[in-house]
């Protein structure tokens, strides 16, 4: 079937809907739970759902810091930051984390969360996360539109250089992705999702 009844417009003129659908079509999103820490030792918590992951060897995550955050700010400090994940157990936490507090509010105490020293960077992952990524920052880079005009975004891209996996979630050595109970970001001010069907489908030769 080929789609002929279509909304379609630009989106610099505006999208024509009660809300914005970008987000929900590319959705739904994992999330870049990251914490941080100031070179003066202030830790920070907050949740990113422009995240992804973008290679295997060296395994490399990055996010989109929309605007100039505390996060961003501590990354351009240190260089460092933990990537934790949410979980469903842990979706209030993760809420409460993204409050715009002042700078020297730590989101672990607000959220009831245990900062836990990591091995390689200094920022602390989160304790209740069942997995985390230690990230020593690789490139900081401001988008740009097609036009070369500069965005108020930048994308944060970062090795992963320690990874920690609660055993649990090891199945006879396999990541149970399922097991660890990911939330995924959709559009609108509140959709989330859980997992759903999984079913499997291998490469052509
Ligand atoms: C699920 C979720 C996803 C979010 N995704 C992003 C994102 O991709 N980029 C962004 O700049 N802010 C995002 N936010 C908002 C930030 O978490 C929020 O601005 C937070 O206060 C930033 O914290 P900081 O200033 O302490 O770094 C998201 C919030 C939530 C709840």
């Amino acid at each position: 079937m080929i789609h002929d009844d279509l909304h379609s417009y630009e989106p610099r003129g505006g999208h024509g809907l009660p809300h914005d659908p970008f987000n929900a079509i590319v959705g739904p999103r994992p999330i870049g739970w990251v914490s941080t820490r100031s070179r003066a030792g202030q830790v920070n918590l907050a949740p990113y759902s422009f995240f992804n992951a973008f290679n295997y060897v060296p395994p490399i995550v990055g996010f989109a810091s929309i605007g100039r955050k505390d996060s961003l700010a501590h990354i351009e400090e240190t260089g460092e930051f933990v990537w934790n994940l949410a979980t469903r157990p842990l979706a209030e936490q993760m809420n409460a984390s993204c409050a715009a507090v002042p700078r020297d509010v730590n989101e672990f105490e607000l959220a009831g969360l245990t900062p836990v020293a990591s091995q390689r960077v200094a920022p602390p992952r989160v304790g209740e996360s069942p997995v985390a990524f230690e990230c020593k920052l690789s490139q900081l880079i401001q988008l740009q539109a097609a036009d070369g005009q500069a965005v108020d975004t930048w994308l944060v891209l970062g090795e992963v250089v320690q990874i920690h996996i609660a055993r649990s979630l090891l199945v006879n050595g396999i990541y149970d992705t399922a097991a660890g109970q990911p939330i995924l970001r959709g559009g609108g001010p509140a959709d989330y999702f859980a997992l759903g069907e999984k079913f499997l489908m291998r490469r052509p030769r």
